[in-house]
């Protein structure tokens, strides 16, 4: 499709280009957008200047590593660069890099006049229970002179330990009208039209994500300043969502080999991969009024069912069918 060479070439522009989530990042914590639970406190710490170690966990472009930033920003000043160590836990899982790393930044006195000094180990949930343990001590033996701010998708791979030594802030996915701000204030402040239904089609995609809501508005952005709604699921590998509900109606009123023609065009001309489909339709099929309470719980636990072969390595073609087959027998009148 020519699309799809145009995109890949439009990908790699927008890649060469300063991407824009870390042009819009927030500088300060007042600026990040929603999270109402976890920036006031994170203010509070500002004004005071000083803060405990601190766990922020949550889904991914949600504002962690922007809210970590901000705040070591926000207290140190201009001095930031100076007093913060910036270590990546899945990069160096190795406990023995990050003791010499923390050693060698702790030893030296904070600049500034600050009183302590920061250590943001990212993606801490990447770190092995070993590597945990240690770290904990390591969390002790330097709290006089550095705080630790770690960050994480599952709190639950953090040890209880870690955990109980840290103040926990919860991230949430942000709400559609913060990405829908976020989203038309770069679009003002980078020249780009964006439809009102492109908007919402931003906010269907990213499902709460702000670096994915951003990311899509970037690259259809390098396609055409003027961004609409086809342009955006035609640039994020996603079906919209009425082309999932013909799909179930196919399969309904029509039968197997129709809906399984309808499926293969989904396919092909969004370029999705069968576990793309499923959890797409899966979020498709809430919205969708022909469907009864029932069907939707069964059609539920069917794709999900799917889901688990295909990434234990079912073969795709016959899942898919499988899938399809099934769900014409569930709503067939
Ligand atoms: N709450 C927010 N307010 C404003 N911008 C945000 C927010 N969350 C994310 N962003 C935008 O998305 C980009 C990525 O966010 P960030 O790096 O903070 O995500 P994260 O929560 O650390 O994700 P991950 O779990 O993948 O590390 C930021 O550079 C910023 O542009
Ligand atoms: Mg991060």
């Amino acid at each position: 499709m020519v699309i799809d060479g145009q995109v890949k070439a439009v990908i790699g522009r927008a890649l060469m280009a300063k991407m824009w989530v870390e042009k819009h990042r927030p500088q300060t914590v007042d600026d990040i957008r929603g999270q109402p639970a976890v920036i006031g406190r994170l203010k509070a710490y500002a004004e005071q200047g000083s803060f405990p170690h601190l766990l922020f966990a949550g889904p991914p472009g949600t504002g962690k590593t922007t809210a970590a930033i901000a705040l070591t920003r926000d207290v140190f000043q201009d001095s930031f660069r100076d007093n913060i160590l910036e270590m990546n836990a899945s990069d160096e899982r190795g406990l023995d890099s990050i003791r010499n790393k923390v050693k060698q930044f702790a030893k030296t006195s904070p600049l500034g006049g600050a009183t302590f000094k920061v250590i943001f180990l990212d993606e801490a949930d990447a770190l092995t229970s070993d590597a945990q343990g240690a770290l904990r001590r390591i969390m002790e033996q330097y709290s006089e002179t550095c705080r630790f701010i770690l960050s994480c998708n599952y709190s639950s791979k953090v040890i209880e330990p870690i955990q109980s030594r840290c103040a926990v802030f919860r991230f949430r996915p942000l709400a559609n009208d913060q990405i829908a701000k976020q989203i038309s204030d770069i679009s003002g402040s980078e020249g780009v039209t964006l439809d009102d239904d492109a908007k919402e089609a931003i906010i269907n995609v990213s499902q709460g994500d702000l670096r994915k809501a951003i990311t899509a508005l970037q690259v259809a952005a390098s396609l055409d300043k003027h961004v609409t709604r086809a342009l955006i699921y035609e640039t994020t590998a996603t079906a919209p969502p009425e082309q999932l509900h013909d799909f179930l109606l196919a399969c309904k009123r029509d039968g197997f080999h129709p809906a399984r023609r309808r499926l293969q065009t989904i396919l092909d001309k969004f370029g999705l991969a069968g576990t793309d489909f499923i959890n797409q339709l899966h979020r498709a099929m809430y919205d969708t009024e022909f469907l009864e309470e029932i069907q939707k719980l069964e059609l539920t636990e069917m794709l999900a069912q799917v889901d688990f072969r295909l990434v234990e390595g079912g073969g795709e073609a016959l899942q898919l069918d499988a899938m399809c087959s099934n769900i014409c027998r569930l709503l067939s009148d």
